[in-house]
C-alpha cells in the first residue's frame, strides 16, 4: 500500500505531537500543528443557507433534513462551547500551557463552517434499513479557518458534525476555544451498518431520561442503533393503549409505564440523531409478565425449579398451541407496528431461550418432543413474520429460532447472534444475514458476579465465590478485540450487517447504566464504524494508540453528560505516551 506523501509527513509528526483523539478514528485523516481559535459566533451555512442555531434546538419535524441538521449544529456548537474539554488530564501534568495556543500573539479564528449535502433527503433516511443511508461525510478544515463538512445525507452530516466537536479544546483561560489541528483532512464512513447497543428496560425499571441520554451517546459514538429490550418475564413495561390492562399488571408498578407518547418522543429524539430505535417483545418464551393480565395464554408461569422450565426467575412462555394467543397477537401488532413503522425499519421478535419443557404444561400441547414443537414454532413465528410484514417491516429473531429449532425465515429477516463465531459462521453460510453480540466480548452485564441467592449449605458452597454465568468482565480490551466477521469467508461477511453491545438488567439501572455502558460501548463501537485492524498495516490496532483515544473521548462523554467509567488512573493518562503504562512482554507477568 502506497502512503502519500503528505500522509507520512503527518504521521511523523503525529510521533511527535500530541496524538488526534477522534473516536471512532476516522477512515482516512490527515492533521497538522497549527492551532486556530473558534468562536461561538462562527458563521454555518447549510447548502448555501444561513444556520442560526440555538442551544438546545430540537427539531419538531424529523422529516426535514434542515431541521435535523440545525438541531445537529446546536449540540455539536454546545458541546464545543458549553461543554468543552481542558485536556489538562490528557496532557503531562502542568504541561497543559505549552499545549495551548497563546491567546495574545494572534492565532486566526474558524470563521465558517460550510455544510453540504449532496443528495436530496428520502424518507428512508430517517427509517432505514441497513445499508440505505450513506452516512460518510468528508470534513476539512484549513489554516485559514475555513471549514467544509459534505456529506449524501443528513445522517452523514451528523456523523461529521461530531467529528468536528472532538477537533475543539476549552482553553484554561475559560472564555476561549481552540484547535491545535489545523489543517485537517477527513473522509470518513462506516464499516458496518448496523451499530447498536441493546438496553433492557424489563429486568430493571429505567426513567425516560435514561433511555434519552443513552441515545444521546450512542448518536456521539456514530453508533446508530438502540435495541430496547422492551418485555421480559419480569415486567411490562410497555404500554398497549388498545389493551391497557398488560403494562398496568405486568410493569412493577402500574405507573412504571412508557406510554405511547414515551414511545413516540423517544422514537423522533433518536432519529434526529441518525439513531433508529429497535422494539423487542420478547417471545414465545421471556413473557411471564403477560400472566399477570393474561394468565390464559402463558405456561410455566414462575414454575419452579426455574432451571427445569426457563433460564432464570420467573418463567414463563406463550401456549404454542393457541388460537387466542394468535388473536392476542394480532391485536397488539395491530397497535404496536403502526406505531413502530413511521420511525424504523424494524422489529424484533426476541425468540432466545424457549425451554421445551414449558409445552409439557400446556394443555395444547402437553408434550416437550421437539419433533412435535417444531412445527408449532414454524408456524407461530411464520405468523409474526407475516404481521411484521404486513407493516413492511423486516424482523429480527434471535438465533435460537433458525439454529436449535430450525425454523425457516423469511429473506429479509435478520438474525442476532449471541452464542458465538460458529453460529455466525453457520447462518451466513446459509445466507441468512446477522448481527452479532457474541455474549464473550459485548455482554456487557457479565463479570460482576450473582444475582441469585444461595442458601447456606450446598448451593453456597457450590457457587462459591459467586461468579456469574458470563464471567469475567468484559475491559474495553477484549471488547475491542472482537470483530463479528473474524473467521469468515469474504462472502460470508458481506452478511454481517454488524453488531450490538448488550446490557442486561439484572444488575443494572439508571445509576450504573453509564459506567457499564460507557466506554466499552464506545470500543464495539469504533469496531463497528472504523474496524479494529489499521488499514494500512492490517494488523491490529495498538492499544499503545488506541488507549490514549478512549481516554480522551471517555473525558469528552463526562463533559457532556454522561457518567463513562475511567480508562485508566490519571497517572497514564498523563504520562508522555502510554508505553509509561504498558505491560512488560514475556513470561512473568
Ligand atoms: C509544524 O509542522 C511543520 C511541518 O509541517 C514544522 O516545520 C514545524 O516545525 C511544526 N511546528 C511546530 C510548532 O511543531
Ligand atoms: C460558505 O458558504 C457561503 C454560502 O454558500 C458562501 O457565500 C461562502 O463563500 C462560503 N465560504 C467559503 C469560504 O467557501
Ligand atoms: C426531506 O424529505 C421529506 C420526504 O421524505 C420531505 O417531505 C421534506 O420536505 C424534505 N425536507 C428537506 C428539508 O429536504
Ligand atoms: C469525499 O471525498 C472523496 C474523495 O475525494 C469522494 O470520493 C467522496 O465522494 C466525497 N464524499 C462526499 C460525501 O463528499
Ligand atoms: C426438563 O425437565 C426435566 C425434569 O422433568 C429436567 O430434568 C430437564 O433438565 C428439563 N429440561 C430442561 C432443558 O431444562
Ligand atoms: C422432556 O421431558 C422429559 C420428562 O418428561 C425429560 O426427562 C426430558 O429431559 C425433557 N427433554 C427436554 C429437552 O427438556
Ligand atoms: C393443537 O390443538 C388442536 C385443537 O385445538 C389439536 O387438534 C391438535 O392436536 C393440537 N396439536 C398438537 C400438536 O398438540
Ligand atoms: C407497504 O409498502 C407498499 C409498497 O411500497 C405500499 O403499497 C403499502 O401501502 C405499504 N404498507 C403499509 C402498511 O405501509
Ligand atoms: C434441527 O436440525 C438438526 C440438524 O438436522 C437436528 O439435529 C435437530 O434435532 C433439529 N432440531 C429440531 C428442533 O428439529
Ligand atoms: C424475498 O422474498 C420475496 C417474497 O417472498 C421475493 O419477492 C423476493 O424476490 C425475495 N428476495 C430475494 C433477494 O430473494
Ligand atoms: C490480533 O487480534 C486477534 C483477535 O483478538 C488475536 O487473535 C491476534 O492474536 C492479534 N494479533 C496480534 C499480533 O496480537
Ligand atoms: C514514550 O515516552 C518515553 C518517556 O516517558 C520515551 O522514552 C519514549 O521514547 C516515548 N515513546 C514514544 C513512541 O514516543
Amino acid at each position: 500500500m502506497l502512503l502519500s506523501q503528505k500522509t507520512i509527513v503527518t504521521v511523523l509528526l503525529a510521533a511527535a505531537s500530541p496524538v488526534v483523539a477522534v473516536w471512532p478514528i476516522p477512515a482516512h485523516m490527515t492533521t497538522g500543528n497549527v492551532s486556530l481559535l473558534i468562536s461561538q459566533n462562527i458563521a454555518i451555512t447549510y447548502n448555501g443557507a444561513p444556520i442560526v442555531y440555538t442551544y438546545g434546538f430540537e427539531p419538531d419535524d424529523i422529516r426535514s433534513s434542515a431541521q435535523i441538521i440545525e438541531g445537529g449544529v446546536s449540540r455539536a456548537l454546545s458541546a464545543i462551547f458549553q461543554n468543552g474539554l481542558v485536556p489538562w488530564k490528557l496532557r503531562p501534568k502542568n504541561s497543559l500551557k505549552n499545549f495551548e495556543p497563546d491567546l495574545y500573539f494572534g492565532p486566526k479564528w474558524v470563521t465558517v463552517l460550510n455544510i453540504t449535502q449532496t443528495t436530496k433527503n428520502t424518507s428512508t433516511d430517517f427509517q432505514s434499513k441497513g445499508g440505505e443511508v450513506d452516512e460518510s461525510y468528508n470534513l476539512t478544515l484549513s489554516t485559514a479557518g475555513v471549514a467544509t463538512l459534505s456529506a449524501f445525507s443528513s445522517t452523514g452530516v451528523l456523523r461529521g458534525l461530531e467529528t468536528f466537536v472532538q477537533l475543539f479544546y476549552g482553553h484554561t483561560d475559560g472564555n476561549a476555544w481552540y484547535t491545535p489541528y489545523a489543517p485537517v483532512s477527513i473522509q470518513d464512513k462506516p464499516k458496518y451498518q448496523h451499530r447498536g447497543v441493546l438496553m433492557d428496560v424489563a429486568r430493571n425499571w429505567y426513567e425516560v431520561e435514561h433511555i434519552y441520554r443513552t441515545i444521546d451517546a450512542i448518536a456521539w459514538n456514530k453508533m446508530n442503533r438502540l435495541h430496547l429490550h422492551a418485555t421480559d418475564s419480569q415486567s411490562w413495561p410497555l404500554d398497549i393503549p388498545s389493551m391497557p390492562e398488560v403494562a398496568v399488571k405486568g410493569a412493577y408498578r402500574s405507573d412504571l409505564i412508557y406510554t405511547a407518547g414515551d414511545l413516540e418522543a423517544l422514537q423522533k429524539y433518536a432519529v434526529a440523531r441518525g439513531v433508529e430505535l429497535i422494539v423487542e417483545i420478547d417471545m414465545p418464551g421471556h413473557i411471564g409478565s403477560l400472566s399477570w393480565s393474561h394468565p390464559e395464554l402463558i405456561v410455566a408461569y414462575d414454575a419452579f425449579p426455574y432451571s427445569w422450565w426457563c433460564t432464570e426467575p420467573p418463567c414463563g412462555a406463550f401456549n404454542l398451541n393457541s388460537s387466542d394467543v394468535e388473536e392476542f397477537l394480532d391485536k397488539l401488532f395491530a397497535d404496536l407496528l403502526p406505531r413502530v413503522a413511521p420511525y424504523s425499519a424494524y422489529f424484533h421478535l426476541g425468540g432466545d431461550e424457549l425451554n421445551a419443557n414449558d409445552s409439557r404444561l400446556d394443555p395444547g400441547v402437553g408434550t416437550n418432543a421437539t419433533s412435535v414443537l417444531q412445527p408449532l414454532l414454524q408456524k407461530f413465528v411464520s405468523n409474526n413474520l407475516a404481521r411484521v410484514a404486513a407493516h413492511n417491516l423486516s424482523a429480527f429473531v434471535w438465533e435460537e429460532i433458525p439454529l436449535t429449532w430450525n425454523v425457516t425465515l423469511d429473506n429479509s429477516t435478520v438474525v442476532q447472534t449471541w452464542l458465538g463465531e460458529s453460529s455466525i459462521k453457520t447462518l451466513t453460510g446459509q445466507g441468512i444475514k446477522v448481527i452479532d453480540s457474541n455474549y464473550n466480548y459485548w455482554y456487557l452485564d457479565c463479570g460482576r458476579g450473582q444475582w441469585l441467592n444461595f442458601a447456606n449449605g450446598e448451593a453456597y458452597s457450590t457457587y462459591f465465590p459467586f461468579s456469574d454465568w458470563c464471567d469475567p468482565a468484559k475491559n474495553w480490551r477484549l471488547v475491542y478485540s472482537h470483530d463479528p466477521a473474524n473467521s469468515l469467508t469474504e462472502e460470508e461477511a458481506k452478511l454481517v450487517l454488524g453488531g450490538e453491545v448488550a446490557l442486561w438488567s439484572e444488575m443494572a439501572d439508571g445509576t450504573n447504566l453509564d459506567t457499564l455502558l460507557w466506554p466499552r460501548g464506545s470500543a464495539a463501537g469504533e469496531v463497528l464504524w472504523s474496524g479494529n485492524k489499521d488499514p494500512l498495516t492490517g494488523q491490529n490496532r495498538s492499544q499503545m494508540e488506541v488507549s490514549p483515544r478512549l481516554n480522551e473521548w471517555r473525558e469528552r462523554m463526562l463533559r457532556r453528560g454522561v457518567m463513562a467509567a475511567p480508562v485508566q488512573m490519571v497517572w497514564c493518562t498523563q504520562a508522555d505516551n502510554s508505553t509509561e503504562c504498558s505491560a512488560p512482554a514475556g513470561p512473568g507477568f
